[in-house]
C-alpha cells in the first residue's frame, strides 16, 4: 500500500501538461497504478491523475466499488484505469454540476461539462477500450482528463459566484451535506 501526497493548486506540478506513456507498460507505469488507486481510495476521491502524486504521465483512475462518502449521491462507478486517454463530445448536450478535488481541498464549485463522451484510452493491461459515458461519470472523466492538460476545475467554474468553501455552501444550501 503506498498512499501519496496529493499536490495542491499552486503547486507548479498541477500545470503541466502530462506525457503519452509508451507501450509495453513499464514497471513504473504498473507501479503508478497502484500508487493512484491506492491514494484515491485512502482519500475517498472520485478519480485520480498522476499529475496530482507528481508523476508526469498521462494516467488516469477514477470510479469507487461503493457509495463514496464525498459524493454520497453520485451513482456507484466501476473502477477504470485510462491511460493516454482521448474523449470526444458526442452531441452538444452540456450538463453543469457541482465538482469537488483531491488537489483543491475543501472548496467545490459548478462546472458545466458535456454530458455524453467517447473515451479511448489503454487499460491497465494495455489493451485498447473505447467507452461513450453520459452524466456524472461523463463529468468525472473529464475532470481527470483535464489534470493531463494542466487545468483544475476551478479554470472552468461556470460562475465566481458558485464556488466556495463546502461548509458554507452546505449551511448556504447550495449543495448538499458532504464531507470535502
Ligand atoms: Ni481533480
Amino acid at each position: 500500500m503506498s498512499v501519496k501526497e496529493v499536490l495542491r493548486m499552486g503547486h507548479p506540478f498541477l500545470r503541466k501538461v502530462a506525457q503519452p506513456v509508451k507501450e509495453p507498460l513499464s514497471a513504473e507505469i504498473q507501479a503508478l497504478i497502484v500508487d493512484l488507486r491506492d491514494t484515491m481510495q485512502a482519500r475517498n476521491g472520485a478519480g485520480l491523475a498522476a499529475p496530482q502524486i507528481g508523476s508526469p504521465w498521462r494516467v488516469v483512475i477514477y470510479g469507487t466499488g461503493s457509495p463514496n462518502p464525498r459524493y454520497p449521491e453520485a451513482p456507484i462507478i466501476r473502477e477504470t484505469v485510462l491511460i493516454n486517454p482521448v474523449l470526444e463530445p458526442i452531441g452538444s448536450d452540456a450538463q453543469t454540476g457541482w465538482e469537488g478535488c483531491l488537489s483543491v481541498p475543501g472548496l467545490r464549485g459548478e462546472v458545466t461539462r458535456w454530458q455524453r463522451v467517447d473515451v479511448r484510452a489503454m487499460d491497465q493491461n494495455g489493451n485498447m477500450i473505447q467507452r461513450q459515458l453520459d452524466g456524472f461519470e461523463a463529468r468525472v472523466v473529464q475532470h481527470e482528463c483535464d489534470h493531463l492538460d494542466g487545468v483544475l476545475f476551478p479554470q472552468r467554474l461556470a460562475s465566481a459566484a458558485k464556488f466556495g468553501y463546502t461548509e458554507e455552501l452546505v449551511n448556504s444550501g447550495l449543495i448538499s451535506a458532504t464531507p470535502s
